[in-house]
This record gives structure tokens, C-alpha cells and sequence, in this order.
């Protein structure tokens, strides 16, 4: 009996070491280990056996089931490790790695970028201001005194009495003529804030001002400066309007519109069919304007624009709702 308990145990660990896989190993265990497995067979026969040789024969039994036991642990912890030794050798090098998102430019800054360069062509500097700013600056040194109506088309967002967000980048050309003396060309660009939204307009928004004082300076030549601009930035075939309009701080003032860049001029929805789209507001410096600075307006002369970005992105890259530049949305954004 103990002879063949040896040879039970050293057939099961040779029978475990050619197994290769998992799954064939539970079957040589239920062979060996199962409820009607050899040992188990072994077991019942210890009945039978003069009550002297029971114990030992018994002892060396369990002691047997034991052995077979660790044997068939240690197998399976050997092909375990084989298994995943081999996933990993099974790795291909040769298939595509994740994709690897890269931030880019947003397409406001793209055109605000696109803009500096083609002002900087034409001799301009960059000015900057505040965005929180004081009355003052924002409309009455602009000759926008406290009742005058022309401040109803700034639907403002007031902080205090006196505090508030610009509602545009004109009250840098008060800043820098305060600071500066003539002559100056300089554009201002930056973020704005009205009480506005819908298709076209949105509560933030992005201006470009651009300002020019010197002892000469005269319509044709912002006529020339904004020519060069809108045909830089859209085509050369683009053509310009130039409507008669309002701004208290210059006069004359003018509203300027180019031919549709979506229809070319021929009508569209875009363009209500009437073949134009406004992109900015421009004029001659104000003498009052000069008066808030304490400059001579018999000796200097200037000009001043400013135009909004979005509304320039937007017929650039042919985009009907100006809300989709603050949305974040990566399937738009990509795009650029
Ligand atoms: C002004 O803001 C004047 N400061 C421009 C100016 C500067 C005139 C210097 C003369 C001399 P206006 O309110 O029209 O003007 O705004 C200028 C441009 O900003 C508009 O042509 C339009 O393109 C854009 N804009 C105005 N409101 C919004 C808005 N809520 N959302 C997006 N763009 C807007």
C-alpha cells in the first residue's frame, strides 16, 4: 500500500508537469483529487487493512493528497505565469499608439493674430487697457457725457456708479494719449462685454481699435489703412463701403462694410441679400476727444477704428452663429 501511494504521488507530478494549459490541469486534478478519484479510491481501501497498519497507512495517505495538492498549486502558478510572460511578448509594436490630442489655436486667436501681423505691415504698435474701467474712459472722456443717449447703445454692465466692463476698446485711445505724445499708431485689441446676445452678438466679445495722431493725417489715409487690412485678411477682389454714420467721439463717422465674402456681392442669407456685411465703425478724432487729453486739436489730427473680431472670424471661415466660438465644443474647434 505505501508502495503504491508513491508511485500514485510521482505519476500525478509527472502528469502535472506535461500539462500546458489550465484547463487540461483540472482534469488530471479530478483524476487524482476528485470525489471518485484515485486517492479516494485509495482511502476506501484502508478498511479493509488489519487495524495496526490503519493509522500509519492512513497518515501516509492524507500526507499523499497533500503532496499532490501543492503539486498541482505550484503547476498552476508556473502557467499562469507563462501565460501572461507570453501576452506580453505578444504585444505589436507595429500597430498605431493612442492618439495623442495637441491643443491648437482657437480661431479668435488666429484672426486676432493674423491681424497684429498685418498691422504691424502698416507701421502699428500694440496698446492695452483694462477691462474693468472707470466712466470715464469708457464714455466721458470719449464725449459721452452721463445723459448723453448714445449710451443706450452700449447696453453696459455697470459694477458701481462709476466702475463698469468696457463695452468697447475706445477708451484705450484715451489711455495711451494720456500717456503718450504724437505721434501715435496703435491698434488696442482685447475683450469687451455688452448686455447682448443672439446669432450676431454675445455678452464678451473681441475688438481691435486703431488709432493714428499726427500733425497730418487725413480720411483717405484710413480709407488706405482699412483697404489694406480687409484685403489682406479676406482677398484683394474684397471692396469696401464706407456709409456716413454715429460715434459721439469722431466726426465724420463712418460704418464700413465689405462685399460678401459667402456670395460675393451677388445677395445672400448671410448677408440679407443685400451683397454687404458692416465690420466696423471708424472716423476722425473728435475735438472734444482731444480737449480730454489736453491736446492742441489745431495742431494734431487723427483717426480711430474699431472692429469686431468675431463678426471677421465669422465670414472668414464661413460661420453662421457667432455662439459656437464660446461653446467649446471640440468638433467645431478642430475644425480650425
Ligand atoms: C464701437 O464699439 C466703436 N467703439 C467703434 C469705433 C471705434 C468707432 C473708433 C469709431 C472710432 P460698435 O458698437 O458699432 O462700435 O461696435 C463695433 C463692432 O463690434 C461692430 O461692427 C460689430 O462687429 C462688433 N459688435 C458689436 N456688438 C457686438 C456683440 N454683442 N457681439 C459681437 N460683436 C459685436
Amino acid at each position: 500500500m505505501l508502495e503504491q501511494l508513491k508511485n500514485l504521488q510521482i505519476a500525478a507530478k509527472n502528469e502535472f508537469l506535461k500539462i500546458k494549459d489550465a484547463g487540461s490541469l483540472e482534469q488530471i486534478r479530478v483524476k487524482y483529487l476528485g470525489r471518485k478519484g484515485l486517492i479516494s479510491q485509495l482511502m476506501k481501501t484502508i478498511a479493509s487493512l488489519p487495524p495496526e497498519e490503519k493509522p500509519l497507512i492512513g497518515k501516509k495517505a492524507n500526507e499523499c493528497k497533500r503532496v499532490i495538492e501543492y503539486f498541482l498549486e505550484e503547476r498552476l502558478s508556473q502557467l499562469k505565469q507563462k501565460s501572461t510572460k507570453n501576452k506580453k511578448e505578444k504585444i505589436d509594436l507595429t500597430l498605431p499608439a493612442f492618439p495623442f490630442l495637441t491643443g491648437h489655436k482657437h480661431p479668435i486667436t488666429l484672426v486676432l493674430e493674423e491681424t497684429y501681423q498685418i498691422f504691424a505691415g502698416l507701421g502699428f504698435e500694440i496698446a492695452e487697457g483694462p477691462e474693468i474701467e472707470k466712466d470715464f474712459y469708457n464714455f466721458e472722456a470719449l464725449n459721452i457725457p452721463k445723459d448723453h443717449p448714445a449710451r443706450d447703445m452700449h447696453d453696459t454692465f455697470y459694477i458701481s456708479k462709476e466702475i463698469l466692463l468696457r463695452t468697447h476698446t475706445s477708451p484705450v485711445q484715451i489711455r495711451t494719449m494720456e500717456k503718450t505724445h504724437p505721434p501715435i499708431r496703435i491698434i488696442a485689441p482685447g475683450k469687451v462685454y455688452r448686455r447682448d446676445a443672439d446669432v450676431t452678438h454675445t455678452p464678451m466679445f473681441h475688438q481691435v481699435e486703431g488709432l493714428l495722431v499726427d500733425t497730418s493725417a487725413s480720411f483717405s489715409e484710413l480709407k488706405g489703412i482699412l483697404t489694406a487690412f480687409v484685403h489682406q485678411m479676406f482677398d484683394p477682389q474684397t471692396r469696401l463701403r464706407f456709409r456716413p454714420s454715429y460715434f459721439p467721439f469722431t466726426e465724420p463717422s463712418a460704418e464700413i462694410d465689405i462685399s460678401c465674402v459667402m456670395c460675393r456681392g451677388e445677395g445672400c442669407r448671410v448677408c440679407s441679400n443685400t451683397g454687404w456685411l458692416e465690420i466696423l465703425g471708424a472716423g476722425m478724432v473728435h475735438p472734444e476727444v482731444f480737449r480730454a487729453v489736453d491736446y492742441d486739436s489745431e495742431k494734431y489730427i487723427g483717426f480711430a477704428f474699431g472692429m469686431g473680431m468675431e463678426r471677421i472670424a465669422m465670414l472668414k471661415y464661413g460661420i453662421g452663429d457667432i455662439r459656437l466660438f464660446f461653446e467649446n465644443d471640440l468638433r467645431f474647434l478642430t475644425q480650425f
